[in-house]
């Protein structure tokens, strides 16, 4: 009874140990940071590698080189993939309904079908004995798994859809515009370039893209100079899109310390009851940052803008009755937003601490949102101010 009460307790901890090290990112961990390395270099290597076997010299000389590459790293690949689904329940997602429910449930996300891609089709092309190099390129995805910068790209596509739909509209209908009078400038001279609106699109996009391959130009007079006018429209209607993303992206990184991700926020338990949806909300309202042990993060009497949630380490609450620590997954500095008073407590960490920030009118948004959430931390904050008994200051 012991002896299995003792081997469940050593499989418990050995399936966080390796949720910690798989969860890319996730404590800045050892073990974490150079797990990702090396399977961001094994991801690198095999696209180099798929790239460099479409060239006939090199697969003559390297083949059977590449080849092993392939297969080792999908074998990689495969026990990294069967580790992390042992281990997903371990997330608070993922911890709620049977293991082989939940497991299923973790299966199905995008990122794990990436996961999956990058080493079934080896396999398959071993068993059926069919060349499947091609599925090497497909590992580029999973550099994209670990990059930050593509997963801020995503968010800004998503938050500027507006804006880019109507960069869109803009340029399709200055497409439509140029290719019509063009046609009917040029249709006579170049019956074969501009013999119709569609074929005239094509000198159109390419025109207005400021591309210019130069296949279709115009040969009339009046024909050049409406193109002159359509190159200088084309730069400034195409370059639209370009500046949207990019102010978005700026926006992006400066606002953020770093990325936050799924993973991230599944560490604070208040957010377990989440459905996937209601969680890619909260990522845009959150910000992460770090702090060194001993910093101060909140200090008692100055004016709060924004709580915090713990996703790693330790914070010491010093409040008027004696400390009180937090640990990974609890919050603070909540009382001041829902008070409006000043900080009750200063809050320092006492290791290194890795906290998601939730500004104010971030808070407001959340609330509106999400009235449970909002309803649990009010709880807790209200039991806080019961036990501490903090004078207001
Ligand atoms: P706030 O007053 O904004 O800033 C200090 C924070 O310390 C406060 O919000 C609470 O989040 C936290 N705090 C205050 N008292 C306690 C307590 N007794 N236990 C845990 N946390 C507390």
């Amino acid at each position: 009874m012991r002896q299995a009460q003792h081997s469940r307790m050593w499989r418990q901890r050995a399936r966080r140990g390796v949720h910690h090290a798989l969860e890319a990112g996730l404590g800045h961990t050892f073990w974490g940071s150079l797990v990702s390395d090396l399977l961001i270099a094994l991801a690198v290597a095999s696209v180099a590698a798929g790239a460099a076997w479409s060239v006939p010299e090199v697969r003559a000389s390297y083949g059977p080189w590449i080849r092993a590459l392939d297969v080792v790293t999908a074998l990689i690949f495969a026990a990294e993939y069967g580790l992390r689904l042992w281990s997903c329940v371990e997330l608070p997602f993922f911890a709620q309904g049977a293991p082989w429910r939940e497991r299923l449930r973790y299966a199905s996300q995008p990122m794990q079908v990436v996961d999956l891609l990058s080493f079934v089709p080896t396999f398959v092309g071993l068993v059926a004995g069919i060349d499947m190099w091609a599925a090497m390129m497909l590992r580029f995805l999973k550099v994209a798994r670990y990059s930050p910068a593509l997963h801020s790209l995503g968010r800004v596509i998503a938050a500027e859809r507006g804006a880019l739909f109507g960069a869109l509209v803009i340029m399709t209908g200055l497409v439509m515009f140029a290719a019509t009078v063009m046609y009917f400038i040029e249709r006579h001279a170049q019956p074969v370039a501009f013999g119709s609106i569609p074929a005239a699109a094509w000198w159109s996009v390419v025109t207005l893209a400021t591309i210019g391959y130069g296949d279709a130009v115009p040969v009339t007079p009046l024909g050049k100079a409406f193109a002159g006018l359509m190159i200088i429209a084309g730069i400034a209607a195409f370059a639209l899109p370009f500046g949207i993303i990019a102010t978005g992206f700026g926006r992006e990184a400066t606002r953020r310390d770093f990325m936050v991700s799924w993973l991230l926020v599944a560490r604070v338990p208040l957010f377990g009851g989440l459905d996937a949806a209601a969680v890619s909300q909260i990522i845009t309202l959150l910000r992460s940052r770090t702090f060194e042990a001993g910093d101060v993060i909140v200090r008692r009497g100055t004016p709060g803008d924004s709580m915090f949630f713990l996703v790693s380490g330790d914070v010491v609450v010093e409040t008027e009755t004696g400390e009180v620590t937090l640990k990974e997954g609890d919050f603070f500095g909540e009382m001041a937003l829902l008070e409006h008073r000043p900080r009750s407590s200063t809050v320092m960490a006492a290791t290194r601490v890795r906290a998601l920030v939730l500004d104010r009118e971030d808070l407001e948004r959340l609330a509106r949102r999400h009235p449970a959430i909002m309803a649990r931390i009010r709880e807790v904050a209200a039991s806080r101010r019961q036990t501490t008994r903090t004078n207001p200051v």
